[in-house]
């Protein structure tokens, strides 16, 4: 058997930790001939739960599972680590501003980048999932030097993945009908999810953007704020699609996206599509040998690009804000 890959988890006590860990341990996220050794790391009030979730990972009996370490020491966490999911973050409490949300998350991500840097495996792969996502990417990163920044990503799959179920909704098709959709910008409000480039049962998705109608009323606020309609639901925020959703990433990242489809990621631009550089901004993405490559040569008409740069002020705005703070 292969040695065990091993893959840090933050805010394992989580809710999104909970519905995460058992389908890593399963083989979802990186196969079932892949061995892994999971950490959990928690803040010290959390520690206990985590170690709950252990005994009750212990009690599953993965075959693919070599070991579990609750830590609440980021240097052990991340020690030899070869996938870091950054999940635990700060929420925003009443009356924090935007500036405090960036601040308190910086507390969290940048000593987590620190100790990424020192002590994790050469290979080491990051996805954020724990929100300001992108931006707590880019703090992350930037006190990570010695890893190659294109290590370090921000979680827009599960948009992505909202964007083609609503799709296949209104197109009457099974979601696996739905291709080469686009989440650009950041994982927010803000976002845009294309359908421009979208086919949908092998023909072009145009029946669907021509409603312009439905496309700008419908289609891109019920993706963008559909994190919002699940809280009013459920009571509390998207769980298990979140933790769905950064399973496919990191299986896509590691094993590959389908030969003519693409998906979509936070990744450091290098300035396709004006972007500006250095920013962890969601693209269209293939993957391939490991690595994500932006899709280009795209063409951008005024009803995207207006919107893509509407989403990229907005995380030009927070890397200013995170510089101001000194936090970058
Ligand atoms: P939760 O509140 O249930 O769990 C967060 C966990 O993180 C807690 O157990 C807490 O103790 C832990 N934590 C806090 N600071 C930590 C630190 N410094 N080190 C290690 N652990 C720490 O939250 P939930 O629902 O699991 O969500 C986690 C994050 O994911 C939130 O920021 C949420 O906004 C974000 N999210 C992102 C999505 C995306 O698409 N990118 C989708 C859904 C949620």
């Amino acid at each position: 058997m292969t040695a065990p890959v091993n893959v840090t988890v933050t805010g394992a006590a989580g809710q999104i930790g909970y519905a995460l860990l058992f389908r890593i341990a399963s083989g979802a996220m990186l196969g079932p001939d892949t061995p892994v050794r999971l950490r959990l790391l928690e803040i010290p009030q959390a520690v206990k739960a985590a170690e709950g979730t252990a005994m009750e990972l212990d009690d599953c009996a993965f075959p693919l599972l070599a070991g579990v370490d609750v830590e609440d020491d980021a240097a052990r966490a991340f020690d030899g680590t070869n996938v870091a999911l950054l999940v635990g973050a700060r929420p925003r409490g009443p009356g924090m501003e935007r500036g405090d949300l960036l601040e308190a998350n910086g507390g969290i991500f940048g000593p987590q980048g620190r100790a990424i840097n020192a002590h994790a495996a050469g290979d080491v792969r990051v996805l954020v999932v724990g929100n300001p996502a992108n931006t707590n990417a880019l703090i992350a990163a930037a006190h990570a030097p010695d890893v190659p920044a294109e290590r370090f990503t921000a979680m827009t799959r599960l948009d992505h993945n909202r964007a083609l179920s609503q799709v296949a909704h209104k197109a009457g098709v099974p979601v696996s009908e739905v291709r080469r959709l686009a989440i650009w910008g950041n994982h927010s409000a803000t976002q845009y999810p294309d359908l421009f480039h979208a086919e949908v049962a092998g023909a072009p998705a145009g029946v669907l953007t021509a409603d312009t109608a439905w496309l700008s009323d419908e289609f891109v606020p019920t993706v963008a704020k559909r994190g919002a309609a699940i809280i009013d639901a459920r009571g509390a925020s998207s769980a298990a699609s979140a933790a769905n959703a950064a399973i496919d990433h990191v299986h896509d990242w590691v094993l590959g996206t389908p030969e003519g489809d693409w998906t979509s990621a936070g990744v450091v631009s290098t300035g396709e599509y004006g972007v500006p550089e250095g920013l962890v901004c969601s693209f269209p993405v293939t993957s391939s040998d490991g690595r994500w490559h932006v899709v280009e040569g795209l063409e951008i008409d005024d009803f995207s690009r207006a919107r893509i740069d509407a989403s990229v002020a907005e995380l030009e705005a927070e890397r200013d804000t995170v510089r101001e703070l000194g936090l970058v």
